[in-house]
């Protein structure tokens, strides 16, 4: 089975590089963007420097021919009020969470119609789903992704299938600065009927799932790993 990830490099993304790369029936190309990746598995794995932001494209040097499975993690996670986020920190979340994933998957549509059984998951977010204070920007994002991957699973259903993950908070490089005393980790915590944060680990499995046939009658949908923190008060 032929992966890309794109922003394999930190959290997320990172540790869906590192379950996969240690199979031998995976075949990955990961990206990174500022950090580069290390890994012992280099042999099973493509790892390439990508920014979505930058006009050039890096992906036209990759030569795959069919891709199984496009994960897609880039995107912000910018809290303010909305009357502090300035026009370009609006633009710059579209363009990293939105325009980078219809960029990215553009290229690779012609391998992803070579597989026999294609799918594309991207990672979106609880505040699309709730209104929450300071999330205008994250919001406005991840619903526009929402709402493209629900067309883009009705315009390449049977061929190719869309999905999306809603998080909340979850400890990455991305959230740090929401979690770095013990009395934030406490109030985010009991926030969350299942009392913790959640790790990347939490969201792996599903990303495993979504990406192989067990999935095969699944697209469109976009599935919520958040503690339980949009269903129950
Ligand atoms: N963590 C959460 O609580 C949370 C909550 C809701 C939604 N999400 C969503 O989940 C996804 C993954 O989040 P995360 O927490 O794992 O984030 P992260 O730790 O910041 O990782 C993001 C990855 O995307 C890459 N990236 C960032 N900007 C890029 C750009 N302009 N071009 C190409 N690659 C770029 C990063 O590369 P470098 O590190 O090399 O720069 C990194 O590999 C994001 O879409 C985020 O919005 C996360």
């Amino acid at each position: 089975m032929n992966i890309t990830v794109i922003g394999a490099s930190s959290g997320i993304g990172k540790e869906i590089l590192q379950y996969f790369v240690s199979y031998k029936d995976y075949k990955l190309w990961a990206s990174y963007n500022k950090v580069p990746i290390v890994s012992s598995n280099e042999g099973q794995a493509t790892y390439f420097h990508y920014d979505v932001l930058q006009e050039n494209n890096p992906l036209e040097e990759l030569s795959i021919q069919t891709l199984d499975a496009l994960i897609y993690c880039p995107g912000t996670v910018l809290l303010k009020p909305f009357e502090k986020i300035s026009l370009q920190e609006f633009k710059t979340n579209l363009e990293v969470d939105v325009l980078g994933f219809i960029k990215t998957l553009q290229h690779f549509l012609p391998s992803l119609k070579k597989s026999k059984s294609a799918s594309v998951v991207v990672f979106s977010s609880v505040a699309a789903k709730i209104g929450m204070p300071y999330h205008a920007s994250v919001s406005i994002a991840k619903a526009g992704l929402d709402a493209l991957i629900r067309t883009l699973a009705a315009e390449y259903a049977p061929k190719i299938r869309f999905n999306s993950i809603a998080l909340s908070l979850i400890q990455t490089p991305l959230t740090q600065h929401l979690v770095n005393t013990e009395s934030k980790v406490q109030a985010i915590s009991q926030r969350h009927p299942l009392k913790r944060i959640g790790n990347p680990s939490d969201v792996v499995p599903l990303v495993k799932y979504l990406i192989s046939e067990e999935s095969s009658w699944i697209t469109g949908q976009n599935f919520v790993i958040d503690g339980g923190i949009t269903a129950i008060k």
